[in-house]
């Protein structure tokens, strides 16, 4: 790939400025932020980690819209984050606004670019980002899946002591209080998760999964998660560069997937070079249909909002 753009250069823009570069994933990597020297300070930070991690990406920053000229893949970190005890739906009307903003720059400086959503609520931004820039869904998607299944799994492993190696999640549904841990799809080396732990303890992890964001949140009080959200959106854009054809659960546009259209949700979906290339329909069974209907409800109820 010739060139990311990363919007928005806080805490989420800056570790995944970090990740990419590490990852070699672009030629030239521009961190954009609104704020003086915000953007520029950390991309001269992350350049002078190159002979370190022996990475030739060049990291640039700057205030400027223009310099996301031409980029393939804008990513949205902008906004701002929610506060202890708020929910993700609680910054939906400063950040749509933002957003807003930034796909008329993106539609004026990149518009054959792919956008990968990260800001919250992330399944309403998606949804927003393709009603307004009018692309086709493939080049418009959101991350959310792969961090929630991370959190899982990270939680897996502490419990069991084997090793995230050989542990699968999926997360599936909006990235909220409401997701959907899939627990029949969660193994250990394909051995399905109830072996191992009791259905208690299970439980506990899909409660736990499910308040990821709050529990750091909570514990730094001024700054939500940044490190495992950033690494989530390396993995994805990993896919992307390098056409892998991966199956991630990402935020995607339904478009009667699961029944449903008018939103965007997370699903399990195969990225590659053209972005979001397909959605994998699974057969829900009665309890995970009713979880993601009251997934889905709450999303759609956000984008009533708009
Ligand atoms: C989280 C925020 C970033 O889940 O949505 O940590």
């Amino acid at each position: 790939m010739q060139k990311i753009a990363i919007i928005g250069a806080g805490r989420v823009g800056e570790s995944t400025a970090q990740f990419l570069a590490t990852k070699d994933a672009a030629h030239e990597i521009v961190l954009i932020d609104i704020k003086e020297g915000q953007a520029e300070g950390a991309a001269l930070d992350i350049q002078e980690t190159a002979p370190l991690f022996e990475f030739d990406s060049r990291v640039s920053g700057s205030t400027e819209s223009e310099t996301m000229q031409d980029a393939d893949l804008v990513i949205v970190t902008a906004g701002i984050p929610r506060k202890p005890g708020m929910s993700r739906s609680d910054v939906l009307e400063t950040n749509i606004k933002i957003l807003d903003g930034i796909i008329d720059d993106v539609l004026k400086h990149a518009p054959d670019a792919m956008l990968l959503l990260v800001s919250n609520p992330v399944d309403v931004l998606t949804w927003r980002a393709w009603t307004r820039t009018g692309w086709p869904r493939e080049r418009v998607f959101g991350q959310a899946g792969v961090l929630d299944s991370s959190r899982m799994a990270a939680f897996i492993a502490l419990e069991t002591g084997y090793s995230t190696q050989d542990i699968q999640t999926m997360v599936l549904g909006g990235h909220g209080d409401s997701m959907v841990p899939m627990i029949r799809y969660t193994t250990i080396s394909g051995i399905g998760v109830e072996n191992f732990l009791s259905t208690e303890k299970i439980e506990d992890i899909i409660t736990r999964t499910r308040n990821g964001g709050a529990e750091v949140l909570a514990l730094r009080q001024s700054s939500s998660a940044y490190d495992a959200p950033a690494a989530a959106v390396a993995e994805m854009v990993d896919a992307i560069v390098h056409d892998r054809k991966r199956i991630l659960p990402s935020v995607a546009i339904l478009q009667g997937e699961y029944g449903h259209d008018q939103a965007a949700m997370g699903v399990p979906c195969v990225l590659g070079k053209n972005g979001m290339e397909n959605i994998i329909e699974l057969n829900l069974n009665e309890d995970e249909r009713a979880q993601f209907e009251r997934s889905l409800s709450g999303v759609k109820k956000d984008i009533d909002r708009l």
